[in-house]
């Protein structure tokens, strides 16, 4: 196995244009989206991309804590920031450019007038618990699509609403990139991993668990149906204390109404301790029994 090379770093848009002028013509490039302190869950999208690109095709990881998308009183000071281990993530998988920016190069007017809306989407689950942040994601998605032009970007299905508006804003406003969705790693008890996690304390780390737990009960009882299944997480839900439910919902994989039967998303988000966090797993539904019936 040879020893992984560093990225070569690009903190401008300049950099960033002049390094991806460099390479052989037809080559392609992967992005991966982030706003780094890289863990687990990151190498795998971008060991996803990797694989989805030939030695002589570029792959572009971005690191950059978008303003945009925290509300006031959100944790943008506090986000962690961790770049020379999120610079060995990207040795270790292969990446070839990592974009940089500050503020300032990727805002240089300050806030920007025209913004991307997330539609209808944009107002449901974390939409309605945080109104301004998919405008703020799909926003800077736009400028980092528009700024490296990638062949294809991988995103986690962690956030999976953010997965699925990612996806539409491609095809709808026709960017010309494949947008793949890559399954969210989890901690041994469950717990999807997120640069969030780093805020929990360790009582707040036990009760996190109750998230993932309760979608696993909810995939469980699928087959039993929609009902069954919301219940059979709330259950777990209920338990737990130390968790204050924001929302526990089950739709189709598009997020529109929930099947009769089918494939189907339950997803979760949650208050542990001062810890918003959110999980989401893939179902499939059953018919509804009715509780009369035999
Ligand atoms: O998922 C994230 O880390 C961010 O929302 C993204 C896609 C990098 C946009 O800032």
């Amino acid at each position: 196995m040879t020893a992984a090379s560093t990225p070569v770093v690009a903190g401008t848009r300049r950099e960033l244009h002049d390094l991806l002028g460099k390479r052989d013509e037809g080559a392609r490039v992967g992005l991966v989206p982030t706003m780094g302190a890289l863990h687990a869950g990151h190498a795998a999208l971008m060991a996803d991309a990797r694989r989805r690109l030939t030695p002589a095709d570029r792959l572009v990881t971005s690191i950059f804590v978008n303003p945009l998308q925290f509300a006031p009183g959100e944790d943008l000071d506090r986000y962690p920031r961790t770049f020379d281990a999120d610079l060995r993530t990207c040795a270790e998988q292969g990446v070839d450019i990592v974009f940089a920016p500050s503020v300032e190069e990727v805002y240089p007017g300050g806030d920007p007038l025209v913004t991307v809306s997330p539609g209808r989407l944009g107002d449901v689950l974390e939409g309605a618990v945080r109104p301004t942040h998919f405008r703020g994601v799909l926003t800077v998605v736009a400028k980092l699509f528009g700024l490296v032009r990638p062949d294809v970007a991988v995103f986690g299905e962690k956030d999976y609403q953010q997965l699925v508006l990612i996806r539409r804003m491609a095809i709808d406003l026709c960017l010309g990139v494949e947008v793949v969705g890559v399954p969210t790693v989890r901690e041994a008890d469950g717990l999807a991993l997120s640069s969030r996690n780093a805020y929990l304390d360790p009582e707040a780390r036990v009760a996190a668990h109750a998230l993932s737990t309760s979608l696993r009960a909810a995939v469980e009882d699928a087959a039993l149906g929609r009902t069954r299944a919301l219940a059979a997480a709330r259950a777990v839900l209920k338990e737990c204390a130390g968790v204050l439910v924001d929302y526990l919902e089950i739709t189709d994989p598009d997020l529109g109404e929930a099947p009769t039967s089918g494939e189907a998303r339950v997803l979760v988000a949650a208050r542990v301790g001062t810890t918003r966090l959110i999980d989401n797993m893939p179902l499939m539904l059953g018919t509804e029994k009715d509780p009369g019936g035999s």
